[in-house]
């Protein structure tokens, strides 16, 4: 693919896990390391693409060109991806909190005689990032996200497609070796209504080029 297929593009990435706090010390999170959203965010820009970046807590350094705003929480990201709207596409790489503790403490939370045994966690659930973004009024032309699953791999990601209300979904295997959280390397179904395209096993940098073709397709199809 040429570079500068992306060329007058604004595209919104989102990537890594987010942080749901507990208390000053505690927090619940993910093992996402933001590798895979990073890539994307990277390709997108050398293709010729306006990148904002909008990152959970990670080690990565800001890929060249792009405009990066760090976030933490589930609704801090929320907030985030909805103000770098307008854009051409949305690209939810992100590994969002689906619950967030009800309250957060604001000290540290004690170990206290009557649990000493067990702890209940009171949790509600975050506001979806992808449904939000597919239908608003400022809704990108692509919206696209990811699917992590155990098992089902291809059922489950199908589903979300369509729950979410989304364009294309990147769905890849996630608790095994080789592709997923973490590693340097990942695996691909690419959904959308009428299609689908394999992508990998390969380095993140390669399927990131490649799910960015399908999307450079999906926007003019
Ligand atoms: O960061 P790496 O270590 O490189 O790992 C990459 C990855 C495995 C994190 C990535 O490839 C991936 O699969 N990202 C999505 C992880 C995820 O949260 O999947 P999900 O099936 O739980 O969510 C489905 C989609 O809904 C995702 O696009 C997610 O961003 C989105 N979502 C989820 C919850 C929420 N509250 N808002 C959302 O927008």
């Amino acid at each position: 693919v040429a570079p500068g297929d992306f060329a007058g593009l604004r595209i919104v990435v989102s990537a890594g896990p987010t942080y749901e706090d507990l208390d000053p010390v505690r927090y619940l999170g993910n093992r996402s390391s933001g590798k895979m959203g990073f890539a994307i965010a990277r390709a997108a820009a050398r293709r010729g693409a306006e990148v904002v970046l909008v990152a959970g807590p990670v080690a990565l350094p800001t890929p060249q060109g792009v405009t990066r705003v760090d976030v933490r929480s589930a609704a801090q990201l929320h907030a985030a991806v909805l103000a770098a709207l307008p854009a051409d596409a949305y690209v939810g790489a992100a590994a969002v909190a689906d619950f967030t503790p009800r309250t957060v403490a604001a000290g540290k939370i004690k170990k206290s005689p009557e649990d000493a045994e067990s702890r209940v966690l009171d949790l509600v659930r975050t506001d979806d990032v992808l449904a939000t973004v597919a239908r608003h009024a400022l809704r990108p032309r692509l919206v696209v996200g990811f699917a992590a699953e155990t098992d089902d791999v291809v059922g489950n990601a199908r589903r979300k497609l369509e729950a979410k209300g989304i364009d294309l979904i990147a769905a890849n295997r996630v608790g095994a070796a080789g592709a997923g959280f973490e590693g340097d390397d990942n695996e691909l179904a690419v959904l959308w209504a009428g299609g689908e395209r394999r992508i990998g096993p390969a380095p993140k940098a390669m399927v990131a080029e490649a799910l960015l073709d399908v999307v450079r397709e999906r926007m003019t199809a």
